[in-house]
C-alpha cells in the first residue's frame, strides 16, 4: 500500500504535508500545514483523521509550535508556548487517545532535554522534538506492519470480510491497522472480498476505505450501514475487522459510530469480531468504556448531504462520532505485540507490563 497520508517536509523550519481526506475520492490533493492553527483545523475537520494518523500529526504539531518563539526567546518561554499549543491541539478530537499520547510524549521529551541541557539553544530543542516526532512516525509504520502480520491468519482464503469506517493507510503513517491484515493476507496470495460499510455521516468507508482498497486491487463492495445485518443473515460475512480510537483497561473499545451495533450483530450471527489497534490506542488510565469521552460533531454533518439539506428546519440532530463496543463482544484484539483472545483487564495489563 503506497499511500503517504502524512509526511514532514524539510528540517526544523519545515511543515507537515497531509493528504486532504475531505476531498477524496474526487481528488487527491496535498495540504501543507505550516502552523499550529492550520493543523488544528485540519484535524478538527478531518482533513487528517484516524487515531494513529492524528497522533503522528499531533507530534509534528509540537515542531510547528517551536517555530513560533523568536530566536531570542528563553527556553522557559518556548516550553510554555509548546505546552499551550499542545493542549490546544489535543482538544481538537477528544476520543482518540493516540493524539494526547503522542503530544504528551513530545512535550515530555522537550522538557527532559531542557532539564538535562539547561544551556541548550532553541534550535537544538527543535531538533530534539523533530527527532521525537520522526520516531513516533517510524514506530507507527512498524506497528501497522506487525499488526498485519499478527492478524493475517484470521483472513482465510475465500473469506468475505466486513469493515467499518477507515482503519487503513489513510488512518495511519503506515499501512493501517484493520486493513493491514488484508494487505498482509493479499501478499500471502490469499483471495478474499471485502464489504465496506459506508459509515454515515462522513462516509469514511464509502469514500476512503473504498478508495484505498481499490488502489491495492482488493475486491471491495460498498454497502450502506443498514445493509450489514442482512448480509450476515444470508451467511455472506465470515469475519468483521475494525480499528479503534481508544481501548480502556478492561478491553472496551471506542470506534466509529456504528461499530457497537456491528458487534451485537456479529454475536447474534456467530461471526468473529476483531479489533486491530496499536499499543498507542490503549489507555490503561481509562478503566472502562463508560469513562471514554465521546466526541460530538456538528449537526450539519447529519443535516446535509453535500450542500443539500435533508431534514426539516428546526429538527434536532444527534451526532456522536464514536460508540463503545464492550469487551465481551470482541473475539480478539490484534496488536503489534500479539493477539489478545477474549480481551480482559488481566490480559491487557499482561501485554503492557514490560
Ligand atoms: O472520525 P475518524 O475518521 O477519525 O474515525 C476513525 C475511526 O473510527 C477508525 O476506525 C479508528 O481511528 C482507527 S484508525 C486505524
Amino acid at each position: 500500500m503506497n499511500v503517504k497520508t502524512l509526511k514532514w517536509l524539510g528540517g526544523i523550519a519545515g511543515c507537515l504535508e497531509i493528504i486532504d481526506q475531505r476531498r477524496l475520492p474526487a481528488e487527491l490533493k496535498m495540504l501543507q500545514c505550516t502552523n499550529v492553527k492550520q493543523l488544528y483545523d485540519a484535524i478538527k475537520t478531518l482533513a487528517v483523521r484516524g487515531a494513529p494518523a492524528i497522533g503522528v500529526a499531533g507530534a509534528y504539531g509540537a515542531v510547528l509550535s517551536l517555530k513560533k518563539p523568536p530566536a531570542k526567546a528563553s527556553l522557559k518561554q518556548a516550553l510554555a508556548i509548546l505546552k499551550r499549543d499542545c493542549d490546544y491541539l489535543a482538544s481538537s478530537r477528544p476520543t482518540a487517545v493516540n493524539l494526547r499520547w503522542a503530544i504528551d510524549r513530545t512535550v515530555k521529551r522537550a522538557n527532559a532535554f531542557v532539564e538535562k541541557h539547561p544551556s541548550c539553544n532553541l534550535s537544538q530543542l527543535r531538533k530534539i522534538v523533530l527527532a521525537e516526532a520522526n520516531a513516533i512516525f517510524n514506530e507507527d509504520v512498524q506497528m501497522c506492519l506487525n499488526i498485519g502480520k499478527n492478524g493475517s491468519n484470521f483472513v482465510k482464503n475465500g473469506f468475505s470480510i466486513l469493515t467499518h469506517c477507515n482503519a487503513g493507510a489513510l488512518a495511519t503513517a503506515g499501512q493501517g491497522t484493520a486493513l493491514s491484515l488484508l494487505y498482509e493476507a493479499k501478499k500471502q496470495g490469499k483471495r478474499f472480498k471485502v464489504f465496506a460499510d459506508e459509515s454515515r455521516p462522513l462516509l469514511q468507508g464509502g469514500r476512503l476505505t473504498a478508495w484505498e482498497l481499490k488502489q491495492s486491487g482488493i475486491d471491495t463492495t460498498v454497502i450502506c450501514d443498514n445493509m450489514a445485518a442482512s448480509l450476515m443473515a444470508q451467511g455472506q460475512i465470515d469475519i468483521i475487522i475494525v480499528g479503534a480510537d481508544r481501548i480502556a483497561a478492561n478491553g472496551d473499545a471506542a470506534n466509529k459510530i456504528g461499530t457497537y451495533s456491528l458487534s451485537v450483530l456479529a454475536k447474534a450471527h456467530g461471526i468473529p469480531f476483531y479489533i486491530a489497534a496499536p499499543s498507542s490506542t490503549f489507555d490503561l488510565k481509562t478503566k472502562s468504556g463508560k469513562d471514554i469521552p465521546i466526541e460530538q460533531r456538528p449537526a450539519d454533518e447529519v443535516r446535509l448531504i453535500g450542500n443539500k439539506k435533508i431534514t426539516p428546519d428546526g429538527i434536532k440532530i444527534y451526532n456522536p462520532a464514536f460508540d463503545v463496543t464492550p469487551a465481551e463482544n470482541i473475539t480478539a484484539i490484534i496488536t503489534e505485540k500479539g493477539v489478545l483472545q477474549k480481551p480482559n483487564s488481566r490480559k491487557i495489563a499482561g501485554i503492557f507490563s514490560f
